[in-house]
Parts: C-alpha cells; structure tokens; sequence
C-alpha cells in the first residue's frame, strides 16, 4: 500500500493558515524581506546565512507556509538571520538562476555562490531550529560557563565529552556531528571536571532533550553508524506525538510506527502515561505516537481501521508497509495493547490486508489482481508476470488502459506465452500491495525466479516498448509481437514525452512534509 500522508492532514493544514496568511503577507510590518533581482545578490553578499523562499503568489502550498515563515522570521531576527522571499511570477530570471522548479522552494544561502536546499520542515519551530543549526559551527565548544545555557539552545543537544589528548574520538565525534549538523545541535568539551559533573565518563556522548528522562549517555562504540542508531533512539519521545513536525521522522526511523488515535488533548495524554512503560519496554523496536483523532482521524482508514470510531489502535510496519489494526471493539487498555504490540513484534499477528473482493471471473485479457491475491497471482509462481499499479482517478491510467488491453491479449490468446508471461493490473488505491507505490502508473515486471527483483517500467507506454521490456527483462524472452502473434493496429504509437509522466497523487495525498 501506498504510504502517503493521510490528505486530510495537509488539507486542515493549508486551509487553516490561507486564511491567517493573507494579512502576513502584505503587512508593513513584516520580518520577511521581498527581494528582486537588484537587491537579491548584494543582500545575501553582505549577510552570512540567509533563508530564502522563492514563491508564487497563487501557490497553496506558499500560502499555507506564509504565517509560519513570519513567525520564524520574527523569531530568528534577534539572531540576525533574515528571511527573504522572491516572488517568482515577478522576477522569473532570479529564479531560473537558482533552479526553482517548483513552489515554494526554499533555500539556505551563504553568499551568493553557496546555497543548498533547505532541509527541515515547513514549520515555524523547524525553521527556527534548522537555521540556528546552520548559524553555528558543527562542533561548538562548551565549558562550566556555558554548558547550562548551551543545553537550552535546542530541544535536543548533543555534547561529546573526549579527553584532551583522545585524537581518535574526538575525530569520531566531529565527523559524526558533521554528517549530522542539519538535524542536531552540537557541542563538545575535554574538561574531565565537567563530564564527572555530567555523569560522563571521556570519551562518552550525551544527549540533553528537553522531555522524558532528560538525559542519555553513550559510552558505545563511536563509529558513526552505531552513534546514529542511538541518538535516534534517545531522541524519539517514549511515546511522542504525531503531527506535521514528526510524521517524516517516525517514518524514515526504520522500525514500525504505533498509533494511538484519540480526540481529546486529555484522552491522548492519559494514554501516552499509560503506554510509556510499555514504551520504554521495546524502545528502539518501536515507536509509539498518539495523534489528534479530531485533526487526522481519515488516516485511520489507511492503517485499515474504521474511521470514526476512537479512541482506536494500530501498528504500521513502515519498511514493508504491513498494518496491524487492533480491534475495534475492545477496550484500549494499556496492558491487553501491549500484548498485542508484543505479539506483533514476535511477528505472531498477520498482517491485515485492504483488498477489493477476488474476481470471480476474468474478463478481458489482463488479469485483475486484488490485495488477497497478489501473493498468488504476482509473486507465488514460475511466470513473468507484468503488473500495473493504478488509480481511478488517474488519467494517464485512463489513457494507457486499451494498449494495455491490447498488450495482454498478445499473450493471452497465444497458449505457448500464456502459459510464460501474465499482465496484470491493480487497483492501488483499494487494495494493499508490498510495494510502495509514488505515482501512477508505475508498471513493474516480476520475473520468474527473480521475484524478488522487480524491474520498474520506464519507457514510454507504447505496446511495442512494453514488449520489448518483457522480453528483455522476463525469464522467458517471450516477444510477444513474434510470428503468430497478430500484429497490433496500434502498437508504434509514440506518445508523446508529457504523457509519459507518472502522476503523483493527488495534491490533497501528496506531500510527506505537510501532515
Ligand atoms: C577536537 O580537535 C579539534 C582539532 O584538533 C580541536 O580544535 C578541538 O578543540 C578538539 N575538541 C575537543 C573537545 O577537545
């Protein structure tokens, strides 16, 4: 299944601040600088770090960020970093020199002939937070003084303690901090008086959160791999919540994300004490978040639960994107769900799988495969076997739909090749497949023995192309346009290149950033 963020989510988002932006936006007052290409250069020639956004003034997207890009305008004022726009309708040749092809873009410039994509949320706190980062050097160094004040800088900070002659860690440290400035604050020192102050041994690392139990120390090994495992570990909230701010985070952590859906602030707060112990039991083997079932309620039907009917509780295995919904009808007590997140992680629960009915009878020449059986008709047999992610919704789908017809009855009507090869399609969007799905079409092929190594269809949706690809990629080498096939009345259309796009979902389903 497919693991957008819930379209409600940016939908209440964007909605919500359009309203409160317009006045931001043209107010005397502001903290956002408009500039043009005759200020742009010399303004980010005389500062050292500024954050630009280029917009377009009809972009929803931008309007939803204005009131947000003010508010950390305002906020990162006292610490001299300005923020700018550029209005991309007015000054289209400024933009074209920094590559902005979509809107809003924003970007981190040191200079005129430095800048980088800017990397965090489009959140007031994250602004704020990702440009003080970037105004401080990637290694801070703390003392007695300054190590109170310094812990307050952020929301996590990360101090490595090294003795003074220890080249190797600090070196580890330093490189580790490099690799992770844009996401964490860091610092360091080599006084051994204040690591014993702080509970630390040299070399150690601790990270200082302002939540939980305040505090962890790593004494492990320092290469980066393993310190990343354990910052992000020790920065993830026993139990956290679930908002535009986090959602990305929790789904790139690699382990599977537990939700707890409930309406009130009162309601989400007795159950995040509730679970924490249950937290602290299998921490860095899942997360566990509660959410605003008022606010992101319709993503329930994504993890497979009914909607409407909270409090509720599912699991999300986001690297295989499996749901484990539990049920509905019972009570959310704490101890019974932490048998079942017990049972889930001891992989003793299936998976619940959205699926459309099995068809009773194929009609037309592909075959139609559903949730319930994908195993069995995609992956589960010694055929190669092309299959079709799509959207109703989707027009390219619409269009590629007769060719793809046409494709299969190549192979279905000549007995040797139907017996090799299948074409298949799925309704992506009502039922739950492996995969993760970005766009559509996405056309993969699923070759016998090799079912494991799908290869992704990128050519252009000709059936001729499309033949061609099975037979290069399939186990089989079938070409099925060979003699005796019927030569298709169509099959050399080449479409053209802007029909060939896959298409994204639909704006309501597609940003990550947004939820
Ligand atoms: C780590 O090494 C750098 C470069 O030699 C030095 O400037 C820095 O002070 C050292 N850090 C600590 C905490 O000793």
């Amino acid at each position: 299944m497919r693991s957008f963020a819930p379209l409600v989510l940016s939908l209440l988002g964007a909605s919500a601040a359009v309203s409160a932006a317009e006045p931001a936006a043209d107010a005397a007052d502001s903290n956002v600088i408009s500039l043009t290409k005759d200020t742009f250069d010399d303004f980010v020639k005389e500062h050292d770090l500024v954050l630009a956004e280029f917009f377009a003034p009809w972009c929803g997207h931008c309007k939803a960020l204005a009131p947000k890009y003010e508010e950390a305008a305002t906020e990162l004022k006292s610490k001299n970093i300005p923020l700018v726009k550029v209005d991309c309708t007015e000054e289209e040749d400024l933009c074209r020199t920094y590559d902005v092809d979509g809107y809003p873009t924003l970007k981190v410039f040191r200079g005129a002939d430095s800048h980088k994509p800017y990397g965090g949320a489009r959140q007031t706190d994250s602004i704020v937070s990702y440009m003080t980062k970037q105004s401080m050097p990637a290694v801070s160094i703390v003392t007695e003084e300054n190590l109170e004040e310094f812990k307050t800088l952020d929301k996590i900070v990360i101090i490595g303690y090294v003795g003074s002659d220890d080249k190797t860690a600090n070196k580890s440290f330093t490189a580790f901090a490099e690799a992770q400035r844009d996401n964490y604050l860091f610092a360091a020192s080599n006084d051994a008086a204040l690591a014993k102050a702080e509970g630390a041994k040299q070399p150690s690392i601790v990270l200082y959160k302002d939540f939980d139990e305040k505090k962890a120390v790593y004494d492990g090994k320092l290469d980066e791999e393993s310190i990343l495992k354990w910052v992000k570990t020790a920065s993830t909230p026993l139990v956290g919540e679930l908002g535009p701010e986090t959602y990305s985070k929790y789904m790139a952590a690699g382990i599977p994300l537990a939700y707890i859906f409930a309406e009130t602030a009162e309601e989400r707060e007795k159950f995040a004490e509730d679970f924490r112990p249950i937290a602290e039991k299998h921490r860095g083997d899942i997360n566990i978040v509660t959410l605003d079932a008022k606010l992101f309620g319709a993503h329930a039907s994504n993890l497979n639960l009914e909607p409407e009917k909270f409090p509720a509780f599912a699991i999300q295995e986001t690297t295989k994107n499996a749901k484990y919904p539990y049920d509905q009808s019972k009570k959310l007590d704490a101890k019974d769900v932490g048998k079942f997140i017990k049972n889930v992680l001891d992989g003793k629960v299936d998976p619940s799988i959205k699926s459309e009915p099995i068809p009773e009878t194929q009609e037309g020449s592909v075959t139609v495969v559903v949730g319930r059986n994908y195993q069995e008709v995609v992956i589960d047999n010694e055929k190669d076997v092309l299959v079709e992610f799509y959207a109703p919704w989707c027009g390219h789908c619409k269009a590629l739909a007769p060719k793809y017809e046409e494709l299969a009855a190549l192979y279905a009507d000549v007995p040797e090749f139907k017996e090799k090869v299948v074409v298949a399609k799925i309704d992506a969007t009502a039922n739950d497949v492996p995969d993760s799905i970005t766009g559509f079409p996405t056309i993969k092929l699923y070759p016998a023995g090799k079912k494991d190594e799908p290869v992704e269809y990128q050519g252009s949706r000709t059936v001729e192309d499309l033949v061609a690809f099975i037979k290069e990629n399939g186990k089989y080498e079938v070409d099925g346009l060979a003699e005796g096939a019927k030569k298709p009345e169509q099959g050399g259309d080449v479409t053209s290149s802007a029909s060939q796009a896959a298409e994204t979902p639909a704006p309501s389903e597609e940003s990550h950033d947004e939820l």
